[in-house]
């Protein structure tokens, strides 16, 4: 509570015209992919290097977790409109990347800049990390439209071009930085695939990119519709009593 409280202090003294350059709120750009010798997922020291070395500490981390709870829900679901992406059972190397990436500027995220700045060190980051991976991930969440011709064009799609890294299941690979797919919003992973096609996202896998740059909105649409449906078994939240009722 005491972080949040620091971090609401914070955003309110910062004058709503702040000069960019001089404001402790706005990441610093790395340079990215937009960079000539870019190189994905650098293992040259740092912060994610540190953190991926450390031993989490899930109890720990739920603490540090409160203040993104405010956005991505206590229980991690984040929100259907994609705003903010479902981040419960993902592999904790991909959170400490992610998070990692957005502190150094290397990846693009305004609204969550600041916040990421609660977490005081390399510890905190694998304790967060490590809480995050522990949540189960909700049955509920952002799906694309059943449209059965785009289902299956997508379906296509994602078995040929993606599981070699995203898994049949939409599992990802925890040892090799790919995230898990299953359980995210449509919404936000059809935000996610336009701009590392358009290489805005600028810590995107090359070798990703180089898929999807064939990708039509169309087809783009399709293989995240689909993604939409995928559920890796073992991973989600029991279900609440009551419900279950099949038709
Ligand atoms: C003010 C709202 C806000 C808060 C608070 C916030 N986030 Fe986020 N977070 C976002 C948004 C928005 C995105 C997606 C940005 C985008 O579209 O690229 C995001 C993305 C992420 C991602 C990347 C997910 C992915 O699938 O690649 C991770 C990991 C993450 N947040 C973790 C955290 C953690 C841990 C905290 C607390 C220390 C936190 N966030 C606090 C708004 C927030
Ligand atoms: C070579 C391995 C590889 C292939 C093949 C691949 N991806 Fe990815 N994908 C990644 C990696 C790695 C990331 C995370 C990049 C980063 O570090 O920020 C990612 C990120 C994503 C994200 C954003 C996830 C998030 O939480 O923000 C989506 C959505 C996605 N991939 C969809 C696809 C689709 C659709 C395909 C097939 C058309 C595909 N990927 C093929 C490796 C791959």
């Amino acid at each position: 509570m005491k972080k949040a409280l620091v971090v609401a202090l914070t955003l309110a003294l910062l004058p709503a015209t702040a000069a960019l350059a001089a404001n402790p709120n706005v990441a610093e750009k790395k340079a990215g992919i937009e960079a000539k010798g870019y190189v994905w997922n650098s293992q040259e020291g740092g912060e994610k290097i540190e953190a991926l070395k450390l031993k989490g500490d899930a109890k720990r981390g739920k603490e540090a977790y409160e203040v993104c709870g405010a956005c991505h829900l206590p229980s991690g679901s984040g929100r259907p409109d994609g705003t903010f992406p479902q981040l419960a059972g993902q592999h904790a190397t991909v959170i400490i990347k992610q998070i990692a990436d957005i502190r150094e500027g290397l990846r693009d995220n305004p609204t969550m800049y600041p916040f990421a700045q609660t977490l005081t060190d390399a510890q905190e980051l694998a304790d967060v990390a490590q809480y995050i991976q522990t949540l189960c991930i909700p049955r509920e969440h952002g799906m694309g439209a059943k449209d059965p011709a785009v289902l299956k064009h997508g379906e296509e799609l994602y078995k040929k071009e993606c599981t070699s890294c995203h898994g049949e299941t939409g599992a990802g690979d925890k040892a090799k930085f790919y995230p898990v797919l299953a359980g995210q919003h449509y919404k936000y992973m059809l935000r996610q695939v336009t701009e590392i096609r358009d290489g805005k996202r600028r810590n995107a896998n090359p070798d990703m990119v180089k898929i999807v740059k064939k990708y039509s909105d169309h087809d783009l649409d399709a293989v995240v519709t689909y993604m939409s449906t995928l559920t890796m078994p073992g991973t989600l939240c029991p279900e609440k009593k009551g419900a279950g009722k099949k038709k």
